[in-house]
């Protein structure tokens, strides 16, 4: 892969000064060093968007959305990197020169091209292959289900043949290796077996992981197909399998149809559901802004992924116990990560696609988007008796302590309701309230930010760990300036091989913004961009003063990290040998700790 020479990015850079670029879409006011306006990329009151002058760098406090100036028409105009360096280039009158090879880049990046290559041309030959003899059954089956041709293609769908090696022998015959297919996870490796009594021996085979199976392939933001998911033709189990984590997938960051996402503007929700087919009949009947997670449950990092396409998100799981329980996990979920959330709750246990097919795009249209208090009062009111008295009470105690961290204009209508299902006065219900303490993680507090809660690290341990890679971190920060002296930061202080990855890289000269602008995902980008323009100390003493006491700290947390596994490994070694030396560097550690600054 070829890309474009760096120092001709540099001056395109330098030609589209950030500031200048992100005005035209965000407006911006200057707050001390940094810029500051409302995240374009999620839904927000309170400006949690940076733009940083100096470091031509922009990051959202909020969503971690972050990037060069490159990054960000990419996100705002969904252009891919080229794309988005021509719309530049355009606007700063630059001719776009010859993209030229660079071995390094290269490298780095060949496994993961050649693999998305793997997927592109697999699920080529899945979706030609729908529409041959070999699919025939596939291609009934998706019109069975209602599909039409028109949306087949448009989600790309295809059949896995029924032989054990269909799909390697066509890739084999397009170059590709057998490692390279095993790596995508495009075929799976049975190990060799030794003869037994009953068998002979069979020696190490791979074959297609896909057979016999209508395919959906899972397209990320970017057009990058990075797996499958395949369905049985029929009753049968598994009804699916997907592609395991490769080096280019992972179930619980992607979601299926971010493709079909992407090109979608202005919307003000996404529709998240759990299933391929709920995605693809909801699309069918013209429902916008439709995704699904890929097997799993919702992750936080999904969640942050959704924000990005709309300012809400609208849980439409199935109707079912499952799927309920599924609602309420996801609720909290969004609610830790500080994503306005509304849940579709399908009637008679049915899912999204039964749903529409019953009730048609109209029905769809008429559901109520409910809020997660009244989701959850929802719930409650399914398990409990309200023809009692007791009952009354506890529903009533339970539902307060639903709307309690809501502000009172919000709840007023919640104890309305309440109050006519329950038969007490409006007065009762809010003395109940008062007497309701809120939980602390949920109380309002005027200067939290719209920012999501950190994981609080639990055991000593962890807590060390946190610390020696807050130091690194704002080490690197440091060293990124370019503003220390040589030689005061060193390989060495980073123990963490990415952030030693990325010290290497500034210090052979890569610049910052064409580290960010080569991350490999949306998630190394923004936690570098995260890391690279973290406030800093004023003035360059200060500085050095900072990185001084960050590399301190890393020794002295890592010999502490070392001392506490000593003490652990002589809780239990009996050997003495092994004991006399856990003992000589014990105290040698304890020793340095005391001597050193
Ligand atoms: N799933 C899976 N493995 C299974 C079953 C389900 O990975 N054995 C995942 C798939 O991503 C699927 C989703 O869970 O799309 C929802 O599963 P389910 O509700 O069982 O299926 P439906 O979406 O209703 O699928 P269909 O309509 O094809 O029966
Ligand atoms: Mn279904």
């Amino acid at each position: 892969m070829a890309r474009f020479p760096a120092a001709w990015l540099d001056t395109l850079r330098e030609r589209s000064d950030i500031v200048q670029i992100v005005s035209g879409y965000v407006s911006l006011k200057k707050n001390g060093k940094k810029y500051w306006g409302l995240c374009p990329f999620h839904g927000e009151k309170t400006a949690s968007f940076s733009v940083d002058e100096e470091k031509q760098l922009y990051y959202c406090f909020g969503c971690k959305a972050g990037g060069t100036v490159i990054n960000f028409i990419m996100d705002m105009e969904r252009l891919t990197f080229p794309e988005a360096v021509e719309l530049l280039a355009e606007r700063a009158h630059m001719p776009v020169p010859e993209m030229e090879r660079d071995e390094e880049y290269e490298r780095r990046r060949t496994q993961r091209d050649r693999l998305l290559s793997a997927n592109r041309e697999a699920a080529r030959f899945y979706h030609q292959t729908l529409f041959s003899p070999a699919g025939e059954a596939s291609l009934a089956y998706l019109k069975k289900r209602g599909l039409s041709d028109g949306i087949i293609r448009r989600f790309g769908l295809g059949a896995a043949p029924s032989e054990w090696d269909a799909l390697t022998r066509h890739m084999l015959e397009q170059g590709f290796t057998l490692e390279e297919l095993r790596l995508s996870g495009l075929t799976v490796v049975k190990e060799a077996e030794n003869a037994t009594e009953d068998q002979p021996a069979r020696p190490r085979r791979s074959f297609d992981m896909f057979r016999n199976r209508a395919i959906f392939p899972i397209i990320d933001q970017y057009g990058n197909v990075l797996g499958f998911g395949g369905r049985i033709l029929g009753k049968g189990e598994p009804k699916y399998l997907n592609t395991a984590d490769t080096p280019v997938f992972n179930k619980r960051k992607g979601v299926f149809a971010a493709n079909l996402l992407r090109k979608e503007r202005h919307l003000d929700h996404v529709i998240l559901t759990e299933g391929y087919m709920d995605v693809i009949s909801l699309t069918q009947y013209g429902i916008p802004g439709v995704c699904a997670t890929l097997g799993t449950a919702l992750t936080g990092e999904q969640a942050q992924l959704l924000r990005r396409f709309a300012p809400e998100v609208y849980l439409a799981y199935d109707g079912d116990s499952a799927g309920q329980h599924a609602i309420l996990r996801g609720l909290k979920i969004m609610e830790e990560e500080g994503i306005p959330v509304r849940v579709l709750d399908f009637p008679d246990g049915l899912d999204p696609d039964e749903f529409i097919r019953r009730d048609g795009a109209e029905g769809f249209r008429k559901l109520p988007a409910l809020s997660s208090e009244s989701y959850r009062i929802r719930r409650l009111r399914d398990t409990m008796d309200l023809s009692t008295e007791e009952g009354r009470v506890a529903y009533a105690r339970e539902c307060i302590k639903i709307i309690a961290p809501l502000d009172p204009v919000a709840r007023e209508g919640y104890l309305k309701d309440l109050s006519v299902q329950t038969g007490f006065s409006r007065e009762v219900l809010l003395a109940q309230l008062n007497l309701t303490p809120l939980p602390v993680s949920e109380a309002p507090s005027p200067n939290r930010r719209p920012d999501f809660p950190k994981k609080k690290p639990e055991t000593a341990n962890e807590i060390l760990r946190d610390e020696i890679t807050k130091a690194q971190e704002t080490l690197l920060g440091l060293y990124a300036t370019g503003l220390l002296p040589e030689d005061l930061v060193l390989e060495e202080d980073f123990r963490d091989s990415e952030l030693k990855f990325i010290y290497q890289d500034l210090r052979s000269g890569t610049s910052v913004s064409s580290l960010i602008e080569q991350a490999p995902d949306e998630e190394s980008r923004s936690r570098l961009t995260g890391l690279l323009i973290s406030p800093h100390a004023e003035g360059t003493d200060e500085m050095i003063r900072m990185a001084q006491e960050c590399a301190r700290s890393i020794r002295k947390a890592t010999a502490k990290q070392r001392m506490a596994d000593i003490q652990a490994e002589m809780a239990v070694c009996q050997d003495p040998d092994r004991r006399r030396t856990l003992l000589a560097e014990f105290q040698d550690l304890v020793s340095r700790s005391q001597l050193g600054p």
